[in-house]
């Protein structure tokens, strides 16, 4: 039991139970506190931001109706903000923790807490920091389980355990804004590289198991930039939820989860008695980019009175096997009827059409840019380029009516259609698409309309899979397919019945995803790409979801501690859009 005791004694972990007359609620209580300290995956000791000096970072176990309350305590020499990434933050925007959207970050040496209900979701999330690189080292699993007294909508499992991925640089991450990049030195299982990586041949995750007990794996993936798939040797594991939405369970040997997404999933230990790994592979979508680091990343299942047997290897697919990530992402179909499930709305209030993918920025003179044609790369959503405001959080601009810091023009269509997924720089307005506008501009919409999007993701540049994150709402996901989206073919085909829900969408190489979801929540909320590579691109915009009738359905005021918009050029702020970058 070391890691038991290390993760009681690295947290101050607190639970005041309060009794209602209905189903107990309890308020759970945190203390983050974010210093740099000196970790060690694998040969050389590097300096990194962590929550109570642990990576992955402290597991936050509530039940659904809890009140979750942390106190960020910034002892680190970085500005900090923590997201809870897919909480659904009823009214409770300010507690969203998006770096300059709904807060302007923490300051070192200043703190913060955060404090709002988890309601109407059950699984397992992350947290994690919004500013960005950060994120690499401070984030950690948010496990929601049901009311007590209310069961899992699948057998109960012999014991839950929580997989990080994660993506680790052995360098400062103030290195990781130079560009190009420097590509990533590992991936990591719940903090350990495992036996594919030098110097921590038995620094490896393993898992012992009881064979014929059935286990709940809580998969995160809290890598950076990169997809990843995963895998158990001889082994089949079902899966009962995504983002924390319960699914129809699905029977599957490989799982794909992008940047941001969870999976639960049910393992039972029904082979021989035996060693087997388990691992993850990155999957490189981009078509023609190198593939670097793909070796493999392997924790261990060992089941109990194995014997020193070498252990059995999962047949890892390729890197690139659109296919495979492809079945695994458009199979998954949500529990009609199940906790929380809510049938699909069929009338939509506001239909969005938005092209996705990299452009082009240009590059300033006296510059060496290292994108195509000598030119920086840039994100576009509908041709904009999103720029996060530097001064003060739109939040804050929106609830006090600051003007000149965002505009609300974001397009319901890109300016031109073209051949998408298909594109070649023929014309004057194909050029044009390849240099997206610089814009901090927001789509406002009434309270409790439904929203539907197509997103199309371009070949601009390159064809390649974007995460995308929404914030405060989970999307219906209705159809994923390839190529350009076609709205007589494709709409006939989209399921209305139980698609999948999620926050997290990878949106296929070359192709589109159609999403539903209800603006029930007043606030800004950000949705991007949650690479976090292209987030200073700019692949982000915000909705702004306007208040209802109602004081129950309209802005909270801000909390009183809510950090101060100074920006103290002595500390360190990692960049917030690619016109920072000198490059
Ligand atoms: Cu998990 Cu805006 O991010």
């Amino acid at each position: 039991m070391p890691r038991l005791h290390h993760y009681l004694r690295n947290q101050v972990f607190l639970v005041f139970f309060l009794f209602s007359s209905i189903a107990s609620a309890a308020t759970v209580e945190h203390v983050f506190q974010v210093k740099d300290v000196m970790v060690k995956p694998l040969c050389k000791e590097q300096m990194i931001p962590a929550v109570n000096g642990n990576l992955p970072g402290p597991t936050i176990n509530v039940r659904e109706g809890d009140t979750l309350v942390v106190h960020v305590i910034n002892n680190s020499t970085y500005n900090v903000t923590i997201h809870w990434h897919g909480v659904f933050q009823l009214k409770s925007v300010w507690m969203d923790g998006a770096n300059m959207i709904t807060q302007c970050p923490i300051q070192p040496s200043y703190n913060f807490t955060y404090q709002f209900d988890i309601t109407g979701q059950e699984g397992t999330l992350l947290w994690h920091a919004h500013v960005v690189n950060l994120r690499a080292t401070l984030h950690g699993a948010l496990l929601i389980r049901p009311r007590s007294g209310r069961p899992y909508p699948f057998p109960k499992p012999y014991e839950e355990v929580p997989l990080i991925f994660q993506q680790w640089w052995d360098t400062d991450v103030r290195l990781l804004e130079i560009r190009p990049a420097p590509v990533s030195d590992a991936y990591l299982m719940n903090g350990l590289a495992g036996d594919s990586y030098p110097c921590s041949k038995n620094r490896m995750f393993n898992l012992k198991v009881v064979q014929g007990k059935t286990y709940l794996l809580r998969i995160i993936n809290a890598a950076l930039n990169t997809h990843l798939f995963f895998k158990i040797a001889n082994h089949n594991v079902t899966v009962v939820a995504v983002d924390a939405v319960y699914t129809t369970p699905y029977l599957t040997d490989v799982m794909i989860l992008t940047p941001g997404q969870t999976v639960d999933a049910l393992l039972t230990a029904d082979q021989p008695i035996g060693k087997y790994y388990m691992a993850t592979i990155p999957y490189i979508s981009a078509i023609g980019i190198p593939t670097p680091d793909t070796n493999p990343t392997r924790g261990l299942i060992v089941y109990e009175g194995a014997t020193s047997s070498s252990p059995v290897k999962p047949l890892m697919p390729a890197p690139n096997d659109i296919p495979t990530a492809h079945r695994f992402s458009s199979n998954i179909t949500s529990l009609v009827g199940g906790p929380h499930w809510t049938p699909v709305p069929r009338h939509i209030d506001e239909k969005m059409f938005i092209t996705m993918g990299l452009g082009l920025d240009p590059c300033p003179s006296n510059t060496k840019c290292i994108g195509p044609l000598g030119q920086r790369y840039a994100g576009s959503l509908n041709n904009r380029t999103f720029m996060i405001p530097e001064r003060i959080s739109m939040q804050e601009a929106y609830f006090y009516n600051i003007t000149g810091v965002y505009t609300d023009d974001f397009p319901n269509q890109p300016p031109v259609k073209f051949d998408y997924t298909r594109f070649e720089q023929r014309t004057n307005s194909d050029f044009k698409m390849m240099f997206p506008e610089r814009k901090t501009s927001v789509k406002t919409i009434r309270c409790n309309s439904t929203v539907e999007i197509v997103l199309q993701n371009t070949a601009i540049l390159t064809r390649e899979s974007h995460p995308m994150h929404l914030h405060g709402f989970n999307f219906y996901v209705l159809g994923y397919g390839f190529g350009n989206y076609d709205p007589v073919r494709d709409a006939r085909k989209l399921n209305l019945f139980n698609p999948q829900m999620r926050n997290t969408v990878g949106v296929p190489p070359g192709g589109w995803v159609v999403l539903r979801f209800i603006a029930n929540n007043p606030g800004i909320w950000l949705f991007h790409c949650h690479m976090d590579a292209h987030l200073p691109y700019g692949i982000m915009m915000a909705f702004i979801v306007q208040n209802g009738p109602t004081p129950e359905t309209s802005l909270p005021s801000p909390p009183s501690n809510l950090p101060q918009c100074t920006r103290d050029p002595r500390i360190y702020d990692s960049p917030m859009t690619n016109v920072d970058l000198s490059y």
